[in-house]
């Protein structure tokens, strides 16, 4: 049977050709989809129904559906259940927003309580939920709200309880329905058997600011209850009607969630290599697994064929060698979920594939670091939407440990994989728009594997006797989990250059790409590393150096590793081949060298921080020697401090530049403020700003630092107005291949970088060098 999907979106496309004069592309097909479901969604009639009568057991639930936490939720016997009896496990409708607090409103859901304690810990709905920006994705993850459903065996509608017994043993239907009235709105709750016999009833008024934001459904209505307290609870059929809902249908988040891609120029008989990933939820057994790619020639959709989704990562990649590169080509991902009763339900995702660039230069987003406090980072991805670089860079940390809330899984490797991919899917939902149309090169750092830092000493497993994840050598997680990490991220960036895998297995994504006439070397920074245990910084902390008498050329030991010795090998390669490509940039994940006085507090003086890439020194040195002719620019992240400055071996300024990038959402501060700690600096740029200049760094690396973006301290209640203000933001790197020139825009967070104004970006910035100047052929000063 053909889907309905399917059907309903070859309507919409008939529709939107008629009354758009689309389509023009996939995108406006898929444009034409959404203005044809807004407009569908002031219809009176229009009525939202998720079951999970016809859908295979499994973990992700919808694409209809944000679970809180994914890997607490399950589907069972067509069913949603809750897997755990802590508190606050929520689904919100992430396509329905209540935005008419006049008009009307009708939710329905059957629920019953299926594990946990005797002490009924409360289930329903949810309204009302949102955060202080009201926006759909971030109010998934605030607190408050109305609740309405049964709690210790009544029926509780905000501050009201019933007064009849209701034993959630047996199935319930719930019913929720929302009247206008002026300033106010009517709430009326109903809980009844599943035959209609009315249980219990109450109404109430609430002011209507008070139900604007998510509806959501709730497994333990106390966020407080810990796992082993509260109940266990199964939700089924849940209906949303009326017209107080704003309905966008293109807020679907899945079964395909996002796709990256990557274009290069293999330089073999293969020519240019499309790889491209499609990323789903995880799916059951029963469901599906295999993804198809077409792409549109010459007005037509042709099939590339299917790929196999990975059952940890929920990844599936396609490599297609001898693509086109000169035209931009269109795509669209394919999955057809097949139901429990032999239907099929088919979905796309879809993007254009850029043509190469050439002719004009190479425009280059560079992001890192996304702290989930300023989620879902709205200035920073729409503004990279409306600059439409060629390629985006995300150097690392697309999340923090504590992303999303309720905790971190570390082992075993099954649920802390979940536990991971939940944080993650957070990233693809805040830049899947900007990554859909332009390639995109993502690594990893310390915090998409769980650590406060890592040094991966070639993929050694963690000893943690010796010290906990941020202090210490090797990796932390199950190298299961790490691979998950690395697939992630990775699986869609040209092929690696060596693939074979360092200690327990864990996989390498070191390796080049080709495009836009720009050569870059892909680099995992810190993979091979050698940790901080080797060394004694005196301070009790293995990583700090607190003390600025401390006499750091002592931790430069013989035989400890940055870049280790594969990836030495490969830059050396790398350096010297220029097929293909005129000019070079270094992607990895930090800057080689300390340029932060102050950390974690705004007088939290740090001499020296073995996290940097200016440590051990001597590999520093070798790193930048080895790359010096090739003449590359450095484009990195991870320090949340914005900094541009020029690497010195032999003397000052005797090779290549780098660009830290601010963070998109600055978590933990630092700050370069080395006049008033009195380092000194000789040489300060023309411009005069402080704290530029000639340095030695805390581990006598020489550094000529020419712009920093220091942060105020975040005191902003507003997420957006906080990021802002400790220094948040993204770069921009237009590389001309013609005038050997990098153009380095260092923009800040809420700003439009499309207006032209000098105060958008930090100061100092913009800057542009010439490619000589990266071995040392100097011109600024
Ligand atoms: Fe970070």
């Amino acid at each position: 049977m053909k889907s309905l999907t399917r059907r309903i979106t070859l309507k919409i496309l008939a529709l939107g050709g008629a009354c758009f004069g689309l389509p023009r592309t996939v995108r406006s097909e898929e444009q034409a989809a959404t203005r044809d479901t807004t407009r569908l969604a002031h219809s009176p009639d229009l009525s939202t129904k998720v079951s999970w009568s016809k859908t295979h057991d499994r973990v992700w639930l919808d694409p209809r559906i944000w679970a809180n936490p994914m890997e607490d939720w399950r589907v069972r016997d067509g069913a949603a259940e809750c897997q755990t009896t802590g508190g606050n496990r929520n689904l919100h409708l992430i396509t329905h927003q209540w935005t008419d607090p006049t008009g009307s409103a009708d939710m329905r859901v059957s629920l019953q309580k299926i594990g946990g304690q005797q002490k009924d810990a409360g289930a329903g709905f949810r309204i009302g939920a949102k955060s202080e920006l009201n926006e759909y994705r971030s109010n998934c993850f605030a607190s408050g709200g109305i609740n309405a459903g049964v709690l210790e065996g009544k029926l509780v509608l905000g501050r009201n309880a019933g007064s009849k017994s209701i034993d959630l043993a047996d199935e319930t239907t719930l019913r929720l329905s929302a009247r206008g009235h002026g300033a106010q709105v009517e709430l009326t709750l109903i809980a009844e058997t599943p035959s209609g016999k009315k249980l219990d009833q109450l109404t109430t008024k609430v002011q209507s600011q008070a139900v604007l934001g998510n509806i959501a459904l709730v497994n333990n209505f106390n966020a407080k209850l810990k796992k082993g307290q509260g109940g266990r609870y199964r939700f089924k059929d849940w209906t949303a009607t009326g017209n107080a809902f704003t309905v966008d249908e293109s807020r679907r988040f899945g079964p395909i969630l996002w796709s990256m891609y990557s274009l290069s120029d293999s330089r073999s008989d293969e020519g240019f290599v499309l790889k491209i990933s499609a990323l789903t939820g995880p799916l059951g057994k029963q469901d599906n697994q295999k993804i198809e790619l077409q792409i549109q020639v010459d007005g037509n959709w042709k099939s590339l064929g299917h790929a196999e989704l990975d059952t940890d990562a929920w990844t599936a990649t396609f490599r297609i060698p001898h693509w086109n590169e000169k035209v931009a080509t269109p795509y669209r991902l394919l999955y057809a979920e097949l139901k429990t009763d032999g239907t099929e339900e088919e979905s796309s995702w879809s993007g254009v594939v850029k043509a190469n660039p050439t002719g004009r230069p190479l425009r280059i987003g560079a992001l890192t670091c996304q702290n989930h406090y300023g989620f879902p980072y709205g200035p920073v991805a729409e503004n990279i939407v409306k600059l439409d670089p060629d390629l985006i860079y995300f150097s690392g940390d697309q999340l923090y440990e504590s992303h999303g809330g309720y905790g971190l899984i570390r082992e075993p490797a099954e649920p802390a994989i979940l536990n991971y991919l939940r944080k993650y899917y957070m990233f693809g939902w805040s830049f899947r728009e900007a990554m859909r149309d332009r390639p995109t090169i993502c690594i990893a750092d310390d915090h998409d594997v769980f650590q406060g830092n890592i040094w991966g000493e070639g993929g050694a497993p963690m000893d943690v006797q010796t010290g906990g994840a941020s202090s210490n050598g090797g990796y932390r997680e199950p190298a299961r989990m790490v691979n998950v990490v690395h697939r992630t991220n990775t699986a869609h960036h040209p092929d690696v250059h060596d693939p074979t895998p360092v200690q327990q297995g864990i996989s390498v994504y070191y390796g080049d790409m080709v495009y836009g006439n720009v050569g870059f070397a892909i680099l995992g920074d810190r993979q091979f590393k050698s940790g901080p245990q080797h060394v004694d910084t005196g301070s009790g902390r293995a990583d700090h150096v607190k003390d600025p008498s401390f006499q750091t050329s002592a931790l430069d030991k013989p035989g400890l590793h940055l870049l280790g010795s594969r990836q030495e090998s490969f830059l050396k390669k790398w350096g010297e081949d220029w097929r293909g490509h005129k000019m070079k940039i270094l992607l990895s994940q930090t800057v080689f060298a300390g340029v932060a006085t102050h950390h974690g507090k705004y007088d939290g003086y740090l001499k020296a921080d073995l996290d940097s890439g200016g440590w051990p020194q001597t590999p520093r040195d070798r790193a930048i020697d080895i790359l010096r002719q090739s003449k590359a620019l450095h484009i990195n992240g991870d320090q949340h401090l914005t900094s541009l400055s020029q690497y010195g071996v032999q003397k000052q300024r005797d090779s290549m530049w780098s660009f830290c990038t601010p963070a998109i959402a600055a978590g933990y501060p630092r700050w370069w403020r080395p006049d008033e700690v009195g380092m000194p600096h000789q040489k300060r740029p023309t411009h005069g700003l402080e704290n530029t200049g000639e340095y030695l760094d805390g581990f006598g690396n020489m550094i000529y630092v020419y712009a920093v973006g220091n942060p105020e301290v975040g005191t902003k209640k507003n997420r957006y107005e906080k990021a802002h203000q400790k220094g948040s933001g993204f770069g921009l790197v237009t590389v001309d291949t013609e005038e050997k020139t990098y153009q380095i825009d260092c923009f800040r967070f809420m700003i439009d970088a499309t207006d032209g104004k000098r105060e958008n970006q930090f100061p100092g910035w913009p800057v542009t060098i010439r490619q000589q100047e990266n071995a040392g052929d100097n011109i600024i000063g």
